[in-house]
């Protein structure tokens, strides 16, 4: 009977281990995909260059809805922004035919759980259910529908 509970123990760590692995696995990929697309805008550190490129250093719309996340780096957002009190005006191009799922989702877990942001890790069908509910959606967001966004 002991035995049986330490194993059930052991499997239950065990479970909570390999999901932790998974999402550090994640987010080393998510690196990768960052320093190769999204550094290009935002930089290494994440905080942007003004007035060109918003921080995304502590950001809501990073930290926020996962949905909202995945369908902005699907089809990209564009026109007047105000990130941390500062206007920006400029067009972030949308990656849903550059990057898998996987590859968004990555992206993802590794902008939440970096630059100052705490949010969980993403998995790639989040990022599926918003391509296939935005698949006929050919512009990128604006900040009033990203700001009035309900998942
Ligand atoms: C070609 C430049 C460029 C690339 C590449 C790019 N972005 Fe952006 N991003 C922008 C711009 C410009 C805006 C603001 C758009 C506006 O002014 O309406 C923005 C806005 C954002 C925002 C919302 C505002 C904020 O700062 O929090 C997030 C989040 C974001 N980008 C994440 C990413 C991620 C993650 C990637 C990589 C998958 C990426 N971006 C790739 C230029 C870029």
């Amino acid at each position: 009977m002991k035995n049986i509970f330490a194993a059930a123990v052991a499997a239950f760590l065990g479970a909570g281990l390999v999901q932790a692995q998974d999402a550090a696995d994640q987010a080393t990929q998510g690196k990768g995909i960052y320093m190769t697309i999204c550094v290009a805008c935002h930089q290494p550190t994440g905080a942007g260059l003004f007035p060109v490129f918003p921080p995304i250093t502590n950001s809501e719309y990073v930290a926020g809805s996962a949905e909202r996340l995945a369908a902005m780096i699907l089809k990209g957002n564009a026109g007047p922004m105000t990130v941390d009190g500062k206007l920006y005006n400029n067009m972030m191009p949308g990656q849903e035919a550059v990057l898998t799922d996987e590859k968004i989702a990555a992206v993802m877990t590794y902008v939440r759980s970096n630059f100052g942001n705490s949010a969980p890790a993403v998995s790639a069908d989040v990022v599926a259910a918003a391509r296939k509910k935005f698949a006929d959606r050919k512009t990128p967001w604006t900040e009033a529908e990203l700001k009035a966004w309900k998942d």
